[in-house]
């Protein structure tokens, strides 16, 4: 299997152990992936500034925030200043996309647009031009620990040919319900980055199961 980027997800964390998590991250993770719900766009409610403050000033590795929330754009200089580094923004959250990924590289981050599992990719020919990457959502946002949506492999393969036709540094991230049991078929469709939460926090051993899922072991 090709090295995947891993990018485990805090929002499955153990929040009264906060400080021992960011450890493992930082030591056996790539990126922290952060998943901030606004309760309007997603059915739930995750963290706030608090919590996102105490891991930005701890990680040692990059940290990345997955916005689930309307109008993200009001938003985004507040994430900077937090000691974030990427951003994305959900397709069907934004009626000025373009506009969004553009802020949100001005201010020095790089920029990715979120789709949900019915959002199809063939809308992203265009934005995929100026986009860092593209985040696919395997599951419906809201909650960890759901199982992957099956035909979303498919929209991976369809992403990865539109990606390699307009701008083929763009990265694919899958998002939901990714473990041990489907990584080896997320790397060959064409997934660089893949978030996961659950599979991590509630395996027996974390770091191993990071280094699985990087394909390092
Ligand atoms: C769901 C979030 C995911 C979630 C993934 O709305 O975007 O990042 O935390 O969790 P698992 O890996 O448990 O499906
Ligand atoms: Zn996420």
């Amino acid at each position: 299997m090709k090295r995947m980027i891993v990018a485990p997800s805090m929002l499955s964390a153990d929040f009264a152990n906060l400080g021992k998590d960011i450890d493992l991250v930082n030591q056996n993770g790539d990126i922290f992936h952060l998943d901030i719900m606004d309760g309007v766009f997603v059915p739930n409610i995750s963290y706030g500034t608090p919590v996102i403050k105490a891991i930005t000033a701890r990680a040692t590795i990059p940290v990345e925030a997955h916005l689930m929330i309307v109008e993200p754009q009001k938003f985004l200089k507040d994430y900077k200043e937090m000691g974030i580094g990427s951003i994305s923004v959900h397709y069907e959250a934004c009626t000025h996309l373009d506009r969004v990924v553009n802020q949100i590289k001005e201010l020095g981050m790089k920029a990715g647009v979120a789709i949900n599992p019915h959002t199809s990719v063939n809308l992203l020919e265009d934005i995929v031009k100026v986009s860092d990457y593209i985040l696919v959502m395997s599951v419906n946002p809201g909650f960890g620990g759901q199982k992957f949506i099956p035909y979303t492999t498919q929209k991976i393969r369809d992403l990865k040919k539109i990606i390699q036709d307009n701008n083929p540094k763009c990265l694919i991230e899958v998002d939901g319900g990714v473990g041990l049991n489907n990584i080896e078929e997320l790397a060959r469709t064409g997934a660089d980055v893949v978030v996961a939460g659950n599979a991590v926090f509630s395996s027996k051993n974390p770091a191993e199961t990071i280094k699985k899922l990087q394909g390092l072991l």
